[in-house]
This record gives structure tokens, C-alpha cells and sequence, in this order.
């Protein structure tokens, strides 16, 4: 019988790389091949970037060779997984960190770029955003979005993306994106746009990546603790269909035994 930490860790793949490198090498070598997978299987690759601080190395390896090179930038779509509401060059846009590593240095047609609004009023911001979404899936011929990777960071309170613990938008089923404000301790204070958990869900693979001392209690909460009365959101991100990968350098894997 299954222990419920059981559960999750058998329905996550975990990987634990031994330094933030590494971590970033293992998630480029993933994202060349689920790009490569989809664009064989389906003539586009559409990915939803990560924000914070840790997905910048994978980032910046991205764009330069050999890595830059192994993939089809005209036929990749960028989206976002969740944005602070600043402007797009204010210094906490997650925007402007993935254009600074990644989309300047990248052969990707600008209307393969699907930036969230973040300088609007945040719900006004949300509501463009999904209907960007339902455009373009509607246009892919698709239903609801499934995007072929998502990739997702973790903070050392479990949060995923902006869908922070105990705040409505982590009960959120039925909108695709959504506003929020954050918990009070939560750095920039400022509120959030971000993709839903049915989103994330809905994703073919979905790629976490942590990295740090500080987020190994979270993990270990996510990924070994006993399931509790409100789990995490990083614990409820669950894809139901896809795959459900963990990259951890040896730091934030430490509470894993
Ligand atoms: C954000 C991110 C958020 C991030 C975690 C981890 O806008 O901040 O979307 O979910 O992934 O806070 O951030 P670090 O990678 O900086 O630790």
C-alpha cells in the first residue's frame, strides 16, 4: 500500500543534480528534446517560461550555441506562466529577465511571443491574457491550452508560478489566467498575473525547477511529506495526463533522505 508521499513521488520523476549547472544543463537538454518531440508531432513547440531567478541559467544557455542551435525558434511559441505587474523593463518584469537571457539572443519571430501584460490593471491583464490563449489554441485547432512544457520554479513557501498558499487563486478551476494579490511577506509586493492550476494541469510535461537550501523544506513538504489538509500549490500541480518532472540540485533536494 502506497503511503500518500509514496504516491506523488511515484507520479513525479526526480532528478537531483549536484549544483545549479548542472540543474541547468539537465533542463536544457529537456527542453531541446520536448521542443524537437513537439514539433515533430505537431509542426509547433508551445512553452511556458518560468519566472524568479532560478530558470535564468537554463535561459542563458539557451541562447547560445550549441543549445541555441538545437532548436526551432520559428516554430516555438513563448508564453508566460505568471508576471509581476510592472512594466516589461521595470527590474522585477519576469518578462524582462527571459528577454535579457533568452529572447534578444534567440533567432524567435517577436509574434511568437506572447508577453503578459503586466503594466494594465491586473484583472483587466488576466482576462486579455486568456483570451490570447483561447485565440491561439482555437487556431491550433485545440480546446482548452496543453502546452507541450511548462516549466514551473518553486519558493520556499511552496508557491508555484503566482499561486500562492491560502490565496483564492489557487482554488481558481474554471478561468485560464487570473489576478492576484501576494501574501504579505512575499517580495515584490506588487500583484501578480498567473497562469491556473487546470492550466498547469492540462500541460503535456511539466518541468520544476529548484535550486537552493532554502527551498529544501518546501520540497520536502511537496514531494515526501504526508498529504495535508491544504496541500501545497507546488504539491497540486499534478498534470493529468502528463508528465510531472523534478530537477533539484543537491541543496534543495536535502530534506529528500
Ligand atoms: C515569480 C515566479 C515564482 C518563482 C518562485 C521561485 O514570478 O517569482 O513565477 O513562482 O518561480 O518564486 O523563485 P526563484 O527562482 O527566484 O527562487
Amino acid at each position: 500500500m502506497q503511503s500518500e508521499a509514496q504516491k506523488v513521488m511515484s507520479k513525479s520523476e526526480i532528478h537531483v543534480l549536484p549544483d545549479p549547472d548542472a540543474l541547468a544543463q539537465e533542463a536544457g537538454r529537456r527542453f531541446i528534446a520536448s521542443a524537437s518531440a513537439a514539433i515533430s508531432a505537431s509542426g509547433q513547440f508551445n512553452v511556458v517560461l518560468a519566472g524568479g531567478s532560478t530558470p535564468a541559467g537554463l535561459y542563458r544557455l539557451l541562447a547560445q550555441a550549441p543549445c541555441r542551435d538545437k532548436v526551432d525558434w520559428s516554430r516555438t511559441f513563448v508564453y508566460f506562466g505568471d508576471e509581476r505587474c510592472v512594466p516589461p523593463d521595470h527590474p522585477d518584469s519576469n518578462y524582462r529577465m527571459a528577454r535579457e537571457t533568452l529572447l534578444d539572443h534567440v533567432p524567435l519571430p517577436s509574434a511568437n511571443i506572447f508577453r503578459m501584460p503586466g503594466e494594465l490593471d491586473p484583472v483587466a491583464a488576466a482576462a486579455i491574457y486568456a483570451a490570447v490563449l483561447r485565440q491561439d489554441f482555437r487556431t491550433h485547432g485545440l480546446g482548452r491550452p496543453r502546452f507541450d512544457l511548462i516549466l514551473l520554479g518553486m519558493g520556499a513557501d511552496g508557491h508555484t508560478a503566482s499561486l500562492f498558499p491560502g490565496m483564492p487563486a489557487l482554488g481558481e478551476r474554471w478561468r485560464l489566467v487570473t489576478a492576484t494579490a501576494v501574501p504579505a511577506d512575499v517580495h515584490p509586493a506588487v500583484p501578480r498575473i498567473t497562469l491556473t492550476l487546470p492550466v498547469l494541469n492540462a500541460g503535456r510535461e511539466v518541468l520544476f525547477l529548484g535550486a537552493g537550501a532554502n527551498k529544501a523544506e518546501a520540497v520536502r513538504a511537496v514531494l515526501a511529506g504526508p498529504k495535508p489538509a491544504e496541500p501545497l500549490p507546488a504539491r497540486r500541480v499534478r498534470p493529468r495526463t502528463g508528465t510531472l518532472t523534478w530537477l533539484l540540485d543537491e541543496a534543495a533536494a536535502a530534506g529528500l533522505g
